[in-house]
């Protein structure tokens, strides 16, 4: 898969260093092909030897506007080879706010930075609100939630992901709308890389029942026939939970019922 890859291939063509993991290219591949040969802003936070930044623009095309952000003042030397170079740290508020001044919204952020949570977090609150549509921010390196030295594992990257996929399903609309958030519309994982896709007309639809009015053949609802024992399942009791009083009470009983977390456990560990 290695040798087909074409973000390979363009890591391979760069001229100075770059290093990244051997399966990050079929990721890069999946999620960036579409934006091959197009006019888009890409920017990579991370630049080092910059490496990255040859192998991004042969990768996207001439028409790809490449942006690297660093840290180290020296990175200011790949602007000669046609790189656009902003320096700051990726954790300060202010540095994102003077940086969206002067560049714009974006399609695309790769954040192969310093990796701590603190860092990660920060970039990623600062810049998905300034993501296009159909734009990205991948994140990448991020077993460094697993490890020491990179913050406290309780605010890991990896704990805002899963308290952002909490925060995407609370946009059901039964649930509180005070816990959801609407800048990200969908959440991909792979190995090490965690990538959030904006969608701004599809993360505002509203979440409703629609019903497409075709032949209703009143099938019955078997959905708790292999959760709930049986005796609540015959066709008597289901006539009897059309009535108020054993609908309660049947709610208790498939309440208690499914909380039996024991057989689940194992999936757990
Ligand atoms: C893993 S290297 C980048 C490698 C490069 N993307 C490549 O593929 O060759 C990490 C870079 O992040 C930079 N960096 C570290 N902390 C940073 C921060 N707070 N803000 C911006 N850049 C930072 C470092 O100076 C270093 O150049």
């Amino acid at each position: 898969m290695l040798a087909t890859s074409e973000s390979f291939k363009s890591f391979n063509k760069s001229p100075y260093r770059s290093s990244k993991h051997s399966t990050y290219f079929n990721t890069y591949d999946h999620l960036f092909s579409q934006y091959k040969g197009k006019k888009i802003t890409f920017v990579e936070v991370g630049i080092l030897g910059g490496g990255s930044l040859f192998m991004w623009r042969d990768f996207f095309g001439p028409d790809a506007r490449i942006i690297g952000v660093d840290l180290n003042p020296n990175a200011k030397k790949w602007e000669k080879e046609g790189f656009e170079i902003f320096i700051g740290s990726q954790s300060d508020i202010n540095f994102w706010k003077a940086f969206f001044q002067a560049v714009g919204p974006i399609d695309i952020l790769l954040d192969d930075g310093g990796h701590t949570y603190e860092q990660q977090i920060v970039t990623a609150e600062m810049v998905l609100p300034n993501i296009k549509d159909e734009g990205l921010l991948v994140v990448e390196d991020t077993h460094s939630s697993y490890m020491k030295g990179f913050g406290r594992k309780k605010y890991s990257f990896i704990e805002y992901t899963k308290h952002f996929i909490d925060k995407i399903n609370y946009r059901f609309g039964r649930f509180e709308d005070k816990n959801a958030d609407m800048k990200v519309w969908s959440i991909s994982i792979y190995e090490s890389i965690v990538a959030f896709r904006i969608n701004k007309p599809a993360t505002g639809l509203l979440s409703e029942i629609i019903d497409n009015n075709g032949a209703n053949d009143n099938a019955q609802d078997f959905r708790d026939f292999d959760s709930i024992p049986d005796v609540v399942n015959n066709v008597f009791i289901s006539q009897l939970l059309k009535i108020k009083y054993f609908e309660k009470m049947y709610g208790f009983i498939r309440e208690v019922w499914n909380s039996n977390s024991t057989k689940l456990k194992r999936y757990f560990r």
